[in-house]
């Protein structure tokens, strides 16, 4: 196994399902049974989700008529409804689990410690972490990257509906061609779409490989922890 613990980060659209919207149960429970088996083959996992499904800041704030900043915050209250189901579902196939947020809504998830978040990963806990960074004008990615250094992670996956990072849009160009592995400068250069600058960069600092995969492809999440790198692409 290439790494002992990591941050997964989900987008917030992935649970929409077909709808596009809202939080589809069933896309839900495929996610946790993903999860779990990571879990019993002993990886220590942080999740981070996004909020897409519900709303994004930059969209909300677009017209002028609701901040950019505020905005943002309905766009990290999106991510708690999404914690919440994450947890809930986790727990449903017997995965502890932990919600961390980082805003102070002490009534739906413990407040984020560095400290106990870690003891819960030592002690076999998936924590997700929600609320994304608790700051208007990061994205939910930028968090991942934050809460995957702070906890030590040894590599984030960004699971997405995209098999990884292509030369060219594989949707225009019928030679694109997945890259396995590309540098973080690479990636940056080329401003892929899978994850913006402000975290790759800090992935870059902190050292952690980013790898990018297709969360509908089962079995994909423990292929990738096992090496397998036609399974994704690894930005490092
Ligand atoms: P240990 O310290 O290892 O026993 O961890 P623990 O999380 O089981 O202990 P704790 O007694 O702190 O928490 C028990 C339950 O309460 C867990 O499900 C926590 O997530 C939850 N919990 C703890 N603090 C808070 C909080 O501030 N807000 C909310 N909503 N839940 C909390």
């Amino acid at each position: 196994m290439i790494a002992k613990r990591i941050l997964v980060k989900f987008s917030g659209e992935a649970l929409a399902g077909e709808d596009g919207y809202g939080i589809d149960p069933e896309i839900v429970k495929y996610i946790v049974t993903e999860i779990k088996q990571l879990v019993d083959n002993g990886i220590e996992i942080g999740i981070v989700v996004g909020g897409g499904n519900i709303i994004r800041g930059l969209s909300a704030s677009k017209g002028g008529v609701i901040s950019r900043t505020s905005g943002d915050y309905m766009g990290m209250l999106a991510t708690m409804i999404n914690g919440v189901a994450i947890q809930e579902a986790l727990e449903s196939v017997g995965v502890n689990t932990r919600l961390q947020s980082a805003l102070d809504l002490k009534e739906i998830g413990e407040p984020f410690i560095v400290r106990r978040a870690r003891r819960h990963l030592e002690k076999g806990r998936v924590v997700v972490f929600a609320g994304g960074s608790g700051n208007p004008f990061f994205t939910t990615d930028t968090a991942a990257t934050l809460r995957a250094s702070e906890i030590g992670a040894e590599m984030i996956i960004k699971a997405t509906k995209v098999d990884g990072v292509y030369d060219k849009d594989p949707h225009k160009f019928d030679d694109a061609v997945k890259l396995d592995i590309l540098s973080y400068d690479q990636a940056l250069n080329e401003h892929i779409k899978v994850m913006d600058d402000t975290s790759i960069a800090l992935a870059k600092e902190n050292n952690l490989p980013i790898a990018v995969c297709n969360m509908f492809e089962k079995g994909n999440l423990l292929a990738i922890i096992n090496g397998d790198k036609t399974k994704c692409s690894i930005v490092q």
